[in-house]
């Protein structure tokens, strides 16, 4: 392969260098295009534009791979847990027994959350979704721990990473406590990272609680599974605050926002609402795929389709595996999975959907898992994003101390010329 791109453009040849990946992707190199040709890119999305060089996660859409640090996500789901693999996604290496047992007492050292946000989260009505007053109480940290990490400093980075996964663990729960009218929990640093999950969540002052193993594992799972995919949306809205060189919590709080909408991590809650009106309206999933295929219908297959994965999305497929084991394990018999089921098998031989490599993605069994575990639609975007949280720590902080520029892109204007200015009894 050349090692440059040519572009011929107003009648003059201009030469690029390109940029290799471990996998051997390719990029071109425009660092220089606009000051030598004059012109700039336009890629709405960003379908064919790389951000950034990145250690972190390799995924290839075409064959439906994804790795973590070079760990394949089969490897990480069946053989891993969480806190490992948060672990290996900030720090870039698996660790060994001691350090995994160090990073989990070292996050309990900062699993208390100042009491004085109990007084925020008591300012939101018990109807605020919980997206909304997680980005606000992660904000909020900032007010509380306002001394800004110096990324260059090991030590402070490790620190930050420890506070901020205990601490976004239990304001997450509260969000969910406040909705209830539940006393606000708190971390109970004898239990697990993920078994506190359950316990922040579900544990009531009136009697003793013990999380389900069966749940607590299928958990670890889905939260490894979620735990970083490249440059998504959220991702990005986390590197492209961090980069103005805004704080952690205040770049975490941004990528909650972007998580939240429904065409990214808001469809686990979407796929969950589309099948509950389906098997209101009698199951006839003909009917959803023909209003998902209608242009006129702003209906959309939620939980099908990716920006990337033009074949199965591999989180997909565990999940699903792991939607049989778990309602089995609970002894749940939940006929909106079957719903799925019957919806996916049509839609998979469906010319439509065939023809535009459209195939379930991450949010489309999650949720059933989710709802079988007793947790509430309305938090389900919650769980992804502590799944998500890990990965959105290790993009900032490879942004930081790879001393990324401020992103700001670039624009074609296409308003009005300059005009004189009228004064309003002539206008
Ligand atoms: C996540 O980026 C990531 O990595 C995200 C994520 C992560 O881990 O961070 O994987 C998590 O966000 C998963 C995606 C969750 N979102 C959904 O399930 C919402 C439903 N899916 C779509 O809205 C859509 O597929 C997107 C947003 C996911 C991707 O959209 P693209 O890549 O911009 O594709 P597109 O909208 O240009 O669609 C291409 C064609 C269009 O038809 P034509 O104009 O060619 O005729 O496919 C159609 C679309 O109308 N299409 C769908 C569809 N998704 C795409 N038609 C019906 N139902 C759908 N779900």
């Amino acid at each position: 392969m050349s090692k440059t791109a040519i572009l011929e453009f107003d009648g003059k040849k201009y030469e690029f260098p390109l940029i290799v990946g471990t996998e051997d992707e390719v990029a071109i190199d425009i660092d220089k295009l606009r000051g030598e040709t004059g012109a700039i890119t336009m890629d709405p999305g960003y379908k064919n534009s790389g951000s950034c060089k990145s250690e972190i996660t390799f995924l290839d859409g075409e064959k439906g791979i994804l790795r973590y640090r070079g760990y394949s996500i089969e490897d990480l789901a069946e053989k891993s847990d969480f806190l490992e693999v948060s672990y290996l996604l900030v720090f870039g290496e698996l660790p060994t027994s001691s350090q995994l047992e160090k990073f989990e007492n070292d996050i309990r050292k900062y699993t208390l959350v100042h009491e004085e946000m109990k007084n925020i989260i008591d300012g939101f009505p018990k109807t605020a979704h919980p997206m909304g007053v997680l980005a606000s109480l992660t904000s909020a940290l900032t007010a509380f721990n306002p001394k800004s990490v110096n990324v260059a400093n090991d030590k402070e980075m490790y620190e930050a990473v420890c506070k901020t996964m205990a601490k976004f663990l239990v304001i997450a729960t509260w969000t969910y406590r406040k909705a209830m009218g539940y006393p606000l929990n708190y971390y109970d640093n004898t239990k697990s990272y993920v078994e506190n999950f359950m316990q922040l969540m579900f544990a009531l002052p009136t009697g003793p609680y013990k999380a389900n193993p069966v749940v607590v594992n299928a958990l670890d799972k889905l939260f490894i599974l979620h735990a970083d995919h490249e440059q998504n949306c959220s991702t990005s809205t986390v590197r492209m605050v961090g980069s103005s060189h805004a704080g952690l919590f205040a770049s975490i709080s941004a990528g909650v926002s972007a998580l939240w909408g429904p065409l990214h991590g808001g469809a686990n809650q979407a796929v969950l609402e589309m099948l509950e009106a389906i098997q209101k309206d009698g199951g006839d999933v003909e009917k959803y795929l023909a209003k998902a295929k209608d242009k006129e219908d702003p209906f959309r297959l939620m939980g099908f389709g990716h920006r990337v994965y033009k074949n199965f999305d591999p989180r997909a497929k565990i999940i699903k595996k792991a939607a049989d084991e778990v309602l089995n394990d609970l002894g749940v018999d939940d006929p909106v999975l079957s719903i799925a089921k019957k919806l996916e098998e049509a839609a998979l031989q469906d010319e439509y959907f065939k023809s535009r490599n459209l195939y379930p993605n991450v949010d489309f069994y999650s949720g059933i898992i989710y709802r079988s575990m007793g947790i509430p639609t309305e938090m389900f975007t919650v769980l992804f994003a502590i799944g998500r949280l890990p990965g959105w720590i290790a993009q900032w902080k490879e942004m930081r101390v790879n001393k990324e520029p401020i992103g700001r892109p670039r624009q074609i204007y296409t308003g009005s010329p300059l005009r004189e200015f009228k004064p309003i009894n002539e206008r």
